[in-house]
């Protein structure tokens, strides 16, 4: 880790630190929302908190401690689409766990999911901007998860994580993501693998150790935590720019998402059913937990430099440290210790709404063209990072380290 060693984090740690910034992390608040407003409509109610994975973990917890993970991972690279045979000479326990993972649950509704890709194909360009900073960025001030983050192998190298994660927004929002010959499938299960390894391996770390007040991350809570970093943030978002949103795309996109927490090995009585479920899950768990710690400083230092070796000139980091402002709002940029930027910030507060709503043909005067036009721009230049991100074959692998730092 180059641009994150040790001798960096404890300057970010104690500049901050120095600063008062570093806000303690807020008390674990109780799980408090009813299984009447999930999927099935019930639930045991148990607390999510004190809940992870059981048979992925003790499958993936087997395979680490055998060695076998690296021959797994070099199997599994082959398994691709949805549709596909798992491979040949994986260990039993874990193609049985595998053949189990990969089914769809049975309230999947075909229909929903159709309507989803018409809201991706409508508001792809919006998707990209919204994915990479409202929901990257809020990441970094989710405690629990900059920590996973910051400690595990992926905190060693941002840009493969990144992309990584990108694909997971990418495959979600595909025209097959959830068909024979999509791929959102693979990556979910992929996913909980790694994640089961991450609850293996990070409690070993004597960085987590000393950092972290939890014993076992990524707990089905963190998971629904961060799922509404996701979905519910970018819902947020398109509302609050007052981007048109037909009722049904509105809902197939919700169900896409709802698809995914359940791949990602999530219990059905922890998703929400409905928008306004999800907002009101996210103002229990999500909005009450966010503050910076000095892993998500530098994490999210890391990401406002991603556009930096690119030929992308509007991805520079003083404009996309003042898009996290304009979208997660002045506490979370000053947490992360984001400077007010002069020129991108008061134009994004004054002609981003009107911009959308020109785009949107709800306008068609009052908007300045060189405004209009460097925004579109930068809606781009948004889409061609993510396109040449997303060029190569990604292959999410089970992690076997720790990040060494
Ligand atoms: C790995 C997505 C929740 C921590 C991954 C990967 C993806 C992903 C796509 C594979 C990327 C890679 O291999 O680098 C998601 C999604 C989530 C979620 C969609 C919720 C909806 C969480 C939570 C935490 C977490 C709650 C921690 C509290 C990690 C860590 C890795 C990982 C530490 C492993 C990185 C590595 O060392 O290779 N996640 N994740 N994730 N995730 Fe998650």
């Amino acid at each position: 880790m180059d641009s994150l060693n040790r001798r960096n984090f404890l300057k970010v740690g104690g500049t901050v630190g120095a600063a008062g910034a570093v806000a303690a992390v807020a008390p674990a608040t109780p799980w408090t929302w009813s299984p009447a407003g999930s999927v099935p409509g019930t639930g045991s109610g148990l607390d999510p908190r004190k809940a992870w994975d059981p048979d992925g973990d003790t499958v993936v917890a087997n395979l680490l401690d055998r060695g076998q993970v690296p021959e797994v991972n070099r199997l599994l690279r082959s398994w691709t689409k949805n549709g596909q045979p798992l491979p040949a000479g994986l260990p039993p326990e874990l193609r049985d766990f595998m053949e189990h993972a990969r089914q769809l649950p049975s309230w999947t509704d075909r229909g929903k999911l159709a309507t989803a890709v018409r809201f991706n194909q409508k508001r792809g360009t919006y998707l990209g901007v919204l994915y990479g900073f409202a929901s990257g960025m809020m990441s970094t001030v989710i405690p629990k998860e900059a920590r996973a983050v910051y400690y595990s192998k992926g905190g060693a190298d941002m840009k493969d994580r990144i992309t990584k994660t990108a694909k997971l927004g990418y495959d979600i929002g595909s025209l097959n993501a959830y068909q024979p010959d999509g791929e959102m499938v693979v990556t979910c299960v992929k996913t909980r693998l790694a994640h089961a390894s991450v609850r293996h391996l990070l409690p070993q770390s004597p960085y987590w150790v000393h950092a972290a007040t939890e014993d076992k991350p990524i707990s089905q809570a963190d998971i629904m935590v961060t799922w509404h970093s996701l979905p519910t943030t970018v819902m947020r978002n398109l509302q609050k720019w007052k981007v048109p949103i037909a009722p049904d795309e509105s809902e197939g996109f919700l169900h896409s998402w709802q698809v995914s927490a359940h791949m990602l090995g999530v219990e059905d009585q922890y998703i929400p059913a409905s928008w306004h479920q999800a907002d009101a899950q996210a103002k229990q768990v999500l909005d009450p937990i966010l503050a910076p710690t000095p892993e998500g400083i530098k994490l999210a230092n890391i990401l406002l430099d991603l556009g930096m070796n690119l030929d992308l000139s509007l991805l520079s980091r003083p404009v996309l440290g003042a898009l996290t402002r304009f979208m997660l709002g002045d506490q979370i940029a000053g947490w992360l210790q984001i400077p007010r930027e002069p020129v991108w910030t008061p134009l994004l507060e004054t002609a981003w709404g009107p911009y959308v709503a020109v785009r949107e043909g709800l306008l068609n005067v009052g908007m300045p063209r060189e405004a209009y036009w460097l925004f579109d721009e930068f809606l781009r230049q948004f889409v061609l990072f993510y396109m040449s991100e997303l060029r190569m074959p990604i292959n999410i692998e089970i992690p076997v380290l720790n990040n060494p730092r």
